[in-house]
């Protein structure tokens, strides 16, 4: 952290504040809470350089950096570009650079001010990662009772959740082994991407994101409509397009199976001038493609907040014609028998002989 070579400079305003001690105690408090925060964010993954800064007055000849709560200061930066704030960078994020931080800075006139409020800076990435998911469901409607549930290894009993990356800061839940978030009753504010961290209780080193989950909130707009071409009774094999429309103007549309596990397909449209529609090509289809299929329309503006879910189509999937393996059968069992012939005569050929059945292969 710094620069080595400015620490005499540094040294000699430090000396000089301390030798206008007297003077400075007179006003102590007089100078504003300087504020403190990390750049991009206070979580940081290992290995990723990152800026604390820390914002004080046009007045200050000196800033202090502090960390755990110990007096002494970590590190000291002049102001930069003789602007009301230094930065302090990490080259390189790791478990010693992760905890509490704090920072404070002198002026002539006003001496020392208070210490900001604290930073606390986690690293992410140390362990191997949780997985996040929802329930009812990553799909709910305005209104519906959400809980996330963090899934991780044991020896974990930490855990935060973030919304859209830096925008909400980790909540921390003690004592639970794969903790459940009550989010309550939902609404639009809810939707976004979520991601889980799990850590152990003493260090401020946190695993790997968990992968993102989309919360979409549905109910937003009007129903779109779903029909299926050339039709919702399809044969084994063959393809079909499931197409999605909506009456007013909006350009993306997600398609959700019921009871499928996985988040819905999405498709925008490149152009937003009617008719608003997508089309989703399914296939060749089997057995798993049978099922009750969903649409929804969204503005790409806003891209969590979902439609009314469309009427449900149900897509039907014909077995397969017998003919198409009749052939293939029959040239298995032809096979079989062939082989079968082979082994026969050359056992008969071994009991004939006084010989091993080695000798009858030689033969
Ligand atoms: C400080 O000045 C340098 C050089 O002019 C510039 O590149 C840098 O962005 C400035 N930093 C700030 C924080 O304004
Ligand atoms: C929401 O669901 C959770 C878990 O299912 C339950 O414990 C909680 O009481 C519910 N909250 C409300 C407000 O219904
Ligand atoms: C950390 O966890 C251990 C064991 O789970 C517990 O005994 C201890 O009280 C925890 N410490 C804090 C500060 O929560
Ligand atoms: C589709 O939904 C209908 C009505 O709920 C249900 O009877 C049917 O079994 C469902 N089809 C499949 C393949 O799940």
């Amino acid at each position: 952290m710094g620069d080595r070579a400015r620490t005499p400079t540094l040294t000699a305003l430090l000396c000089l504040g301390l030798c206008w001690g007297p003077c400075d105690q007179v006003q102590a408090g007089a100078a504003p809470k300087p504020s403190i925060w990390a750049d991009p964010g206070p979580m940081v993954s290992r290995g990723s350089p990152m800026t604390i800064w820390c914002q004080g007055s046009l007045q200050a000849d000196v800033y202090h950096l502090y960390k755990d709560r110990v007096s002494k200061p970590l590190d000291t930066e002049a102001p930069q570009n003789s602007s009301k704030k230094a930065g302090f960078s990490i080259e390189s994020m790791s478990t010693h650079t992760a905890g509490l931080y704090q920072c404070a800075y002198h002026s002539r006139r006003k001496g020392w001010s208070e210490r900001s409020d604290p930073l606390l800076l986690v690293v992410t990435g140390v362990y191997r990662e949780p997985s996040l998911s929802a329930q009812p469901g990553s799909l709910v409607f305005s209104g519906d009772n959400l809980t996330l549930q963090c899934r991780s290894g044991a020896g974990f009993d930490r855990f935060a959740l973030t919304k859209d990356e830096g925008l909400t800061s980790p909540q921390h839940l003690h004592g639970q082994h794969s903790p459940y978030f009550p989010l309550g009753h939902v609404s639009h504010t809810h939707g976004g991407q979520y991601r889980c961290y799990s850590g152990h209780n003493l260090s401020h080193a946190w695993s790997a994101p968990s992968d993102p989950l989309d919360i979409l909130i549905v109910g937003m707009y009007e129903k779109p409509s779903i029909s299926a071409q050339p039709g919702p009774s399809v044969s084994w094999g063959e393809k079909v397009t499931l197409q999605c429309r909506s009456e007013i103007s909006l350009d993306s549309f997600h398609l959700s199976k019921e009871g499928s596990p996985a988040a819905p397909q999405l498709l925008r449209l490149q152009d937003a001038a009617a008719p608003f529609q997508a089309s989703f090509t399914i296939g060749p289809v089997t057995s798993n493609h049978e099922g009750n299929y969903t649409c929804y329309s969204s503005d790409s503006t806003f891209p969590y907040l979902l439609s009314l879910p469309s009427d449900t189509l149900e897509l039907l999937v014909s077995a397969p014609r017998p003919q198409d393996y009749t052939v293939e059968n029959l040239i298995r069992m032809g096979g079989a028998a062939l082989i079968l012939v082979v082994l026969g005569i050359l056992l008969f050929q071994a009991r004939d002989s006084p010989g091993s059945l080695e000798d009858a292969a030689r033969r």
